[in-house]
């Protein structure tokens, strides 16, 4: 006789001992007497994948986050046991895994120091609700250990007595303490005595992060469904945990072209045509340089996405084509909600086709966004992305917009207490059906997925341009993203600071925040520094809400008009350099900014810093994050620093006043390094770029430095039509060596250099390119500048001290 018939609630349950153990080829799989498998591959020597499963049988698997051209491979695999342990050794790590209850236990293979050690180790709760179970993993905190990363968290940079959930969720004029927010990346760095790691959970589900919140030495990683899966990425150096995690989820699968990073102007919204003209002008006339202009949800016939209101833009073709004579490349809103409207046809096909989310019932998936009430395409169907692509064409093809922004991705739904889909939400999941617990956090990626497809397809043979507010990891590879509904406040300036280089560290390096503030108005001097700080991001936009005035860099007063006119023309002179670190992000996944502790975080010092920050490979950058300020305290990371602004040498390794009145910021240029520059434009390829400036910054000492060029746009680039320089700098005390040594098919349209030498600590006595002498007469005394060709190999610079 049944008594009773309900599910008992066992509490957390763990692996028991581990009765049988196999390998096949790069895996190994253990098998506890309670019937866990704990599966480990090794996807490289620094690289393992742990995977768990309670009911003996593994999903399928799939990841929308790892990428397809994520490098495997390794060295050395060699498996053996002692009493206690499976030990297993790749020529980086070894990993013991307990045999008692399968904790596992990750040493450097090198000096055979602990780096990662389980504390309860894999755990789960049977998910009564749902199904299936809450899993969770917990592991043991080393003294002084920080931790970062997490994608886009609005808090400073160490994450160290912190709990984190990753939901991703429209979060209008968001704080400091808002968790969460728009985007889901479940990967953190770990970093103790000096050496880093990383864990990426590959799980969609409702996640959580706990870094020593809940319990002092403990930290810990959960999700509401789903597997325990999760890889382990060792360094030591932070930089490599940070590109190997980039390889695995994916880097971007093509540079952007050259002018998606100049500056960009946005509202909500520029409409009619005149006012959009009468922006665009005004730039022009005012000598703003500008590159694109967007057009928000008011440009649609009642928000209806693929339809333009006429009355507004009566001929969006010739309107897009005037602003593209005048340098301006129009990008358009485009969001997910379809209006219920029986006479719109991108709501007709969806509903024939059977495209649209469904309930767990059937009924479709109802929810009011812009237009009212709407269906949402299911963006995990391949079938439908597919459709989404195609209806670009008319606007890209035809009309001629470069990018498109997508928004309200998470998916946003209005007037719900969620601000979201209800779980019961049916979706395709690739094949893999799912609700929508498991698929929300990637609606948006892969409705920025298909949206990237769609303008790759038809902005042919150009490259595409997409910028997504929601998130999760491997989203880089197809788009670019702004840190969605930020607010005008000084606090929002540093949470900006924060966020872009959280989303580096986390492998999505195409980032900038709403400059000035989404929400509210910013005053002139808020406005002014946060474009100081937007310049220095790689993506650069500024945007706001409109309601509560203008936001244009000339809608404040004519200091401000000018002071942000030069800043803007710092990053475009800057484009080159920026390029190249585009080119290093795209092609290695080295983060375009760097925190401090990722530059050098051999220096503890640099373990908490939140400011400062590296703009490439040389530039220190450190935004003035308060009001009336004429200055403020900054730390200098290790070796010397050039200011940017009259070469003024400071040494690093310490914290030092810095003055940087409203018109200035502290910036500064690493020793040694070499920095290209354009001459400043209105636009992208406004002028022929007939020299190009090199910034030499002396250093006693040897510094590399490179330039990557290619035809700004376009494909080519892959087929070996680029233009690689690599310099080395040489400095002694009385003599400089600068080699140049290029590879690429590319040929630059400027035939000279212009090299601008920094810093000399000698009177400059001869000069010798490519063993000839150089004519002294044309050397500029004033500023040490030179002329010579593009194809020199070796240039020396002789002096006496
Ligand atoms: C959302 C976006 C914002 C946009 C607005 C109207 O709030 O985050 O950038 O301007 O919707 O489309």
């Amino acid at each position: 006789m049944i008594l009773n018939t309900e599910l008992e609630y066992k509490g957390n349950l763990f692996p028991s001992k581990i009765i049988s153990y196999k390998k096949d080829v790069d895996t190994l799989y253990f098998t506890s007497d309670n019937g866990v498998v704990l599966q480990v591959t090794v996807e490289r020597d620094s690289v393992l994948r742990f995977r768990f499963t309670t009911t003996s049988i593994f999903e399928n698997d799939f990841s929308y986050a790892i990428s397809q051209y994520a490098s495997k491979g390794f060295n050395k695999l060699e498996v053996s046991e002692d009493d206690e342990n499976y030990i297993l050794t790749t020529s980086k790590l070894i990993c013991h895994i307990s045999k008692l209850d399968m904790r596992t236990s990750i040493f450097d293979a090198k000096d055979k120091t602990l780096i990662s050690q389980d504390e309860l180790g894999f755990h789960w709760e049977e998910s009564h609700e749902y199904g299936g179970d809450i899993v969770k993993m917990s592991k043991s905190t080393f003294d002084g250990e920080s931790y970062y990363g997490l994608g886009d968290k609005p808090v400073q940079n160490n994450l160290k007595g912190k709990r984190f959930e990753n939901w991703v969720t429209d979060s209008y004029a968001f704080g400091r303490t808002t968790d969460p927010i728009y985007k889901t990346i479940p990967f953190f760095i770990g970093l103790h005595h000096k050496k880093a790691y990383g864990i990426f959970f590959d799980n969609t589900f409702r996640s959580f992060f706990d870094f020593c919140h809940e319990r002092r030495n403990i930290a810990s990683f959960w999700a509401q469904g789903g597997e325990m899966n999760y890889y382990f990425i060792y360094g030591p150096n932070m930089s490599d945990v940070v590109s190997n995690y980039t390889d695995l989820t994916g880097k971007l699968q093509n540079l952007p072209p050259l002018w998606a990073l100049g500056y960009h102007q946005c509202k909500w919204s520029y409409y009619p045509e005149s006012k959009v003209k009468e922006v665009t002008k005004k730039f022009r006339e005012l000598k703003i340089p500008c590159d694109a202009i967007y057009l928000d949800i008011d440009y649609m016939d009642g928000f209806r996405c693929f339809t333009w209101n006429k009355e507004y833009f009566p001929d969006p073709k010739r309107m897009v084509k005037e602003l593209a004579e005048d340098g301006f490349k129009t990008i358009v809103i485009i969001d997910p909600g379809i209006k219920i409207d029986k006479d719109y046809s991108v709501y007709q096909e969806g509903l024939e086709k059977d495209y649209f989310c469904k309930r767990a019932d059937g009924p479709y998936m109802k929810g009011k966004v812009w237009p009212g009430e709407c269906y949402f395409p299911d963006f995990t169907n391949p079938e439908v992305r597919e459709w989404w692509s195609n209806l670009f064409k008319e606007l890209i093809e035809d009309i001629g917009v470069k990018g498109v922004w997508n928004d309200m991705n998470e998916p946003a739904v209005m007037d719900v207490p969620g601000k979201t889909f209800p779980n019961d939400v049916r979706h395709n999941y690739d094949g893999n059906h799912s609700s929508h617990r498991k698929a929300h956090n990637v609606y948006g990626m892969q409705m920025a997925r298909a949206t990237y497809h769609g303008l790759k397809k038809f902005s042919y043979p150009k490259r595409p341009f997409v910028i997504t507010r929601s998130a999760y990891s491997g989203t880089q590879r197809y788009t670019s993203t702004w840190t969605g509904d930020n607010v005008a406040s000084w606090e929002h300036l540093s949470i900006a600071n924060a966020q872009a280089q959280r989303m580096c560290m986390s492998g999505f390096s195409f980032v900038g925040s709403d400059i000035g503030g989404f929400a509210e108005q910013p005053n002139g001097e808020l406005f002014t520094r946060w474009i100081q700080l937007g310049v220095f991001h790689p993506f650069c936009r500024t945007h706001s809400s409109g309601d509560h005035g203008d936001q244009e860099p000339y809608a404040f007063d004519s200091n401000v008009t000018n002071i942000v006119r030069k800043f803007i023309e710092i990053r475009y002179q800057l484009l080159p350099y920026l390029y190249t670190a585009f080119w290093r992000y795209a092609n290695e996944g080295i983060p375009i900014l760097k925190s401090l502790v990722l530059f050098d975080q051999q220096d503890s010092h640099t373990h908490y810093r939140n400011d400062e920050f590296i703009f490439g490979e040389k530039i220190l950058v450190c935004p003035i994050l308060e009001p009336n300020a004429k200055g403020r305290r900054m730390y200098f990371p290790r070796g010397n620093w050039f200011s940017f602004w009259d070469d003024e040498l400071v040494k690093g390794g310490e914290e030092k006043w810095v003055d940087a009145d409203i018109d200035s910021l502290p910036i500064y240029i690493k020793e040694g390094a070499i920095i290209p520059k354009y001459p400043v434009q209105q636009y992208v390829g406004e002028k022929t770029i007939d020299e190009l400036k090199l910034d030499v910054y002396y250093k006693l000492g040897k510094e590399k430095s490179q330039v990557y060029e290619d035809a700004h746009d376009g494909y080519d680039y892959k087929k070996g039509r680029y233009s690689l320089r690599n310099f080395t700098f040489v400095g002694k005390k009385d003599a400089v060596i600068i080699q140049q040594y290029k590879s690429g098919k590319f040929i630059t349209e400027y035939d000279t250099f212009q090299l601008n030498l920094h810093g000399l600590p000698f009177k400059i006595e001869k000069i010798m390119v490519d063993s000839e002498e150089f004519d002294m007469k044309k050397l500029i005394i004033k500023d040490n500048t030179l002329i010579v060709s593009k194809e020199f190999t070796d240039i020396k610079i002789l002096g006496k001290k």
